[in-house]
């Protein structure tokens, strides 16, 4: 069976895509920690798109996720022809007052994962000379965020990561795409413990953000920014230095993340 595996499936942006893909026919594999979600939605695409839709239940921020994924598809004899690399978590706030350990388990599902999910899926698309992947970073690929430091970060790899890899793959009919979303209506927000979502410029919906995607995907870009206003934002900001940024975003941020019953060294200094 051909089919296009999402990671992050059971709600948001992941949600989106296997929408959007099943109605256009494809087959798919959904991955969350959420097997009531993914049974659900699996349920629904195939009774209304006539499509084969699998999951599997698995945390990938576990060591050995992403390669008891690959062996679990490869038993149930499912060849991956599009894979999207979605789920990730954000955490905001004071990196310090941060938990560590939550700020080390987004790396290993935001990056680790998605770097082992890439590898192993890859080769068997370059032996094939066909294959899609598209890795979900976000705007905040393009500049340091402060209040969410490690989240950005992580975004930043994902980045670098897939565009790097765009232009290794070219040669071997192999197309790697970063999606970079702006602020998009899911739980993403809920997830990263943020109670006001007041800073945040207008949200997108999922859909827009996932047809934007797909759209891009055929052109084989290497990566696109979703909504024209994140588009602006993401090329204006190259006008000024980074510091210039990080300040910026300090401030629009501190009031709502950072803990306001100590002064910030800004404030001792100034
Ligand atoms: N929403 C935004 O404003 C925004 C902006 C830019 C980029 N993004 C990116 O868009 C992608 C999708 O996020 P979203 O906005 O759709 O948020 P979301 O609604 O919170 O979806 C996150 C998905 O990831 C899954 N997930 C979380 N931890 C997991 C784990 N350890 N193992 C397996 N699956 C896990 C969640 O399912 P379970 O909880 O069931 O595991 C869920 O399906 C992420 O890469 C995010 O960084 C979002």
């Amino acid at each position: 069976m051909n089919a296009a595996l999402i990671t992050g499936a059971s709600s948001g942006i992941g949600e989106e895509f296997a929408r959007q893909l099943a109605a256009r026919g494809a087959n798919l594999v959904l991955v969350a920690r959420t097997e009531v979600k993914l049974a659900q939605l699996c349920a629904e695409l195939g009774a209304r798109h006539g499509i084969e839709a699998q999951y599997v239940a698995l945390d990938l921020a576990e060591a050995e996720a992403a390669a008891r994924l690959f062996a679990e598809t490869e038993r149930r004899g499912v060849r991956v022809e599009t894979l999207i690399n979605n789920a990730a978590f954000g955490a905001m706030g004071d990196f310090i007052e941060l938990e560590l350990e939550r700020q080390l388990r987004m790396i290993d599902l935001n990056i680790r994962s998605l770097v082992a999910l890439t590898h192993l899926y890859l080769k068997p698309m370059r032996a094939r000379g066909r294959g899609e992947i598209i890795n979900v970073a976000s705007t905040a690929a393009y500049q340091p965020v402060p209040y969410m430091s490690v989240y950005a970060a992580t975004k930043a790899f994902v980045l670098s990561f897939s565009e790097a890899l765009w232009a290794e793959n070219r040669p071997y009919g192999v197309h790697v795409m970063a999606l970079c979303p702006g602020p998009t209506e899911t739980n993403f927000f809920a997830a990263a413990g943020v109670e006001s979502r007041a800073p945040f410029r207008a949200m997108q919906k999922p859909s827009d953000v996932v047809r934007t995607a797909l759209a891009a995907l055929e052109r084989r870009r290497s990566s696109v920014v979703s909504g024209w206003g994140n588009y602006l934002l993401v090329q204006s900001e190259r006008l000024f230095p980074r510091a210039t940024i990080a300040r910026a975003i300090a401030r629009a941020l501190k009031n709502h993340y950072a803990k306001r019953d100590q002064p910030t060294f800004e404030e001792k200094t100034r």
